[in-house]
């Protein structure tokens, strides 16, 4: 059985990705093919001709005007996925439709719907307005995992890695020796884990970006929306400093570090990141010095859950993890995956002590 949740909303790419060009990717095993019609709304069907599978995103396939051309026999489907014309008759068979999947574009990213289509209800896609929105400039990127999905929510729920896996990056002695809080909204369907450093080393993450150096307040408040968005808000400021009673914050320092997390196959993962801050908008250095530092971030973590899918898939079956108090927010995202798989989880969230 598949541990990838259906009939959920998940990231398939960043809006500017999409245009008058035939693209095609694969989620959640779906091929599924995005172009833009000519008024620039985005469609996305299955990137598989119904004639003999010929995949409309490959040349010589085309986009003419609204419709696109099979490259191989010339089936022409419209906007709507339904074939509008067959060579050698005119009569177009009734079942000649491109299955269609629900598509919104929010928040610069666009979100496609997998499953039912009559379920896809799009006031449940989780917001992210500051990633697309005045007062904030983001960087982002995309890097493709060899592993299953399972892997990074495992390792975005829990950040004491930094200190190991990114030091000398995002990493200080004190976000492993920080202790974390955990809570579950079950009929929100969001898990949250806190650690709040009150005097933390900066690392250079923020160090060059910020301008602030030696001891900081370092929070970070993890806002995980399961299966697909990941938010990190994490705030950087004077030890000492915190916001005020009216929830303005002038001495901090905001970054939102926001993940999304899309199965491509039951082994294989987009890893979509953005970088959002609310300071040095116009500052191109701190944009290109942000973007290299999360890349190779998320490439140090990318070679860790590359290998982990390799030590999985050749471990004998009935292996057992063990659990400490670090993976309570990852247990709770477990338990809620699980759910929304249809499966029963596989381990209680009781971490040893
Ligand atoms: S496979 Fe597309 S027209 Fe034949
Ligand atoms: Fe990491």
């Amino acid at each position: 059985m598949s541990s990838i949740p259906r009939d959920q909303w998940y990231v398939a790419a960043y809006t500017a990705e999409i245009g008058r060009e035939l693209f095609s990717r694969t989620i959640c095993g779906d091929p599924i093919l995005f172009w833009r019609t000519e008024a620039g709304e985005i469609t996305a069907h299955a990137d598989r001709c119904v004639h003999r599978r010929f995949p409309l995103s490959r040349a010589p396939s085309r986009l003419v005007g609204d419709t696109v051309v099979c490259g191989y026999h010339g089936f022409t489907y419209g906007a709507d996925g339904r074939c509008v014309a067959v060579p050698g008759q005119t009569r177009v068979p009734r079942t000649a439709r491109l299955a269609q999947y629900p598509v919104v574009e929010q928040d610069s990213l666009v979100w496609v719907w997998i499953g039912d289509p009559a379920l896809a209800d799009p006031g449940r896609i989780p917001r992210a307005s500051y990633l697309d929105s005045p007062g904030w400039t983001t960087v982002r990127g995309m890097e493709p995992l060899a592993a299953r999905y399972s892997l990074l929510v495992d390792n975005l729920l829990d950040l004491s890695h930094e200190t190991y896996l990114h030091g000398g990056y995002i990493g200080t002695p004190e976000v492993a020796a920080t202790p974390i809080s955990t809570e579950v909204d079950d009929d929100a369907g969001i898990v949250y884990v806190s650690r709040h450093m009150a005097d933390a080393e900066c690392p250079p993450f923020y160090e060059r970006s910020t301008g602030l150096s030696g001891r900081i307040s370092r929070w970070q408040d993890i806002e995980y929306t399961p299966p697909c968005l990941y938010k990190l808000h994490s705030r950087i400021a004077p030890v000492g400093s915190v916001p005020d009673p009216d929830g303005s914050d002038p001495d901090a320092f905001h970054v939102e570090v926001v993940y999304a997390i899309t199965p491509e196959t039951e082994h294989s993962t987009h890893d979509f990141w953005l970088v959002a801050r609310d300071f040095a908008l116009d500052d191109e250095d701190v944009s290109a010095f942000l973007a290299e530092q999360n890349r190779t971030v998320v490439l140090q973590d990318v070679a860790a859950l590359d290998v982990l899918e390799q030590v999985i898939a050749t471990e004998p079956p009935g292996y057992q993890e063990l659990s400490v108090n670090i993976d309570t927010g990852g247990l709770a995202a477990r338990r809620m995956l699980a759910r929304m798989a249809g499966a029963v989880p596989a381990e209680r969230a009781v971490p040893a002590r």
